[in-house]
């Protein structure tokens, strides 16, 4: 198969089955981190770039600038790369080398807040910069993940799509959100199309999303200390608060027992798996969605000494033989 464009190799249809992950429970990873972005961002980029495209027919020559922890800057990369656009991220200390690395050689002009906000975290430093560059230059343009509804429509249009395609039958899909454009695409597919399949929205300790109190977090990605335009809070999708902790130890028995590495937010949404089992074992399938792979996360999550570093008492877990 050739493509015309790294952008267009899109994977929208890969289930790994995690059978006896959680005794009982019939698991399906969908894995959004085999194409050449390395995460589920790349529809979401697509999608954004378009969205421009068709407003303001930007191109060759122009420049955008976006707020990313990383898995979104590489995705606009890979696009604005091949269309000639310019691009700014603005990303914050919990990016990862190997993230900043991939955008900086993509060619991105990369900017990294060091100052938290309010609540813990670094997005309204990235916003605030963000808006300072759009004043200093009018010819910038933001794509503005947290409110556009180009974000929300790629999952609804493809993710949500994609699952329904494969497992017809699925009672219960898990989210990992910070923008919400997964959550929110996912949530208005399903509710127009198989209203009986659980939503599962799940955040981070220490993010704001479903609770008030902000606090700092390691894992780039999944949380958010601000409260994004598009997240909708109407009570029709449940919510599930994982600490970092877990989502670590997910991670960790993953890699262990099936090989396969997988990032921080994979953890997290596994480590929620794990909390709801016991409402989970109902015979239909559930559907976690995997955003992207662990590789990002070889100095971080599969270090040992960062492990013992941030969560001593992690210990590895055995393998099976
Ligand atoms: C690794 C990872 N997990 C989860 C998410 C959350 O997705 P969303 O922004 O659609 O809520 C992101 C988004 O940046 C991500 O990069």
């Amino acid at each position: 198969m050739i493509f015309g464009a790294a952008s267009d190799i899109v994977t929208d249809d890969i289930f790994l089955d995690l059978a006896g992950f959680v005794p009982g429970v019939e698991l399906n990873l969908k894995l959004e981190g085999l194409n050449p972005a390395g995460s589920i961002k790349l529809k979401t980029a697509v999608s954004l770039i378009e969205d421009l495209v068709s407003r303001f027919g930007i191109g060759p020559g122009d420049r955008l600038i976006e707020s990313s922890s990383g898995n979104l800057g590489i995705a606009l990369g890979t696009l604005c790369a091949s269309r000639g656009i310019g691009l700014t991220i603005v990303a914050d200390p919990n990016t990862n080398t190997a993230a900043l690395r991939t955008m900086q050689a993509q060619g991105t002009t990369v900017v990294v807040v060091t100052e938290r906000d309010a609540n813990g975290g670094f997005l309204q430093t990235r916003l605030d910069y963000i808006r300072a560059a759009l004043l200093r230059d009018r010819k910038l343009f933001w794509p503005n993940q947290y409110a556009n509804k180009a974000n929300s429509s790629a999952h609804y249009r493809h993710t949500a799509q994609s699952i329904l395609k494969e497992l017809p039958e699925v009672g219960a899909v898990l989210i990992g959100v910070s923008t919400s454009g997964t959550l929110m695409g996912c949530l208005e597919f399903f509710r127009e199309h198989r209203p009986a399949t659980r939503i599962i929205a799940v955040d981070s300790e220490g993010s704001i999303l479903f609770t008030g109190q902000g606090a700092p977090r390691l894992i780039p990605g999944l949380g958010a200390s601000l409260h994004p335009e598009l997240l909708v809070d109407d009570g029709d999708y449940e919510r599930v608060v994982v600490p970092e902790v877990e989502a670590v130890s997910a991670c960790h028995t993953v890699a262990r027992r099936y090989g396969l590495l997988v990032g921080g937010s994979t953890g997290t949404v596994l480590a929620a798996v794990r909390r709801l089992a016991p409402t989970l074992r109902n015979g239909e399938p559930v559907v976690a969605i995997s955003p992207d792979t662990g590789e990002r996360y070889l100095d971080t999550i599969y270090s040992e000494d960062w492990v013992a570093d941030h969560f001593p008492g992690v210990g590895l877990v055995p393998a099976q033989w």
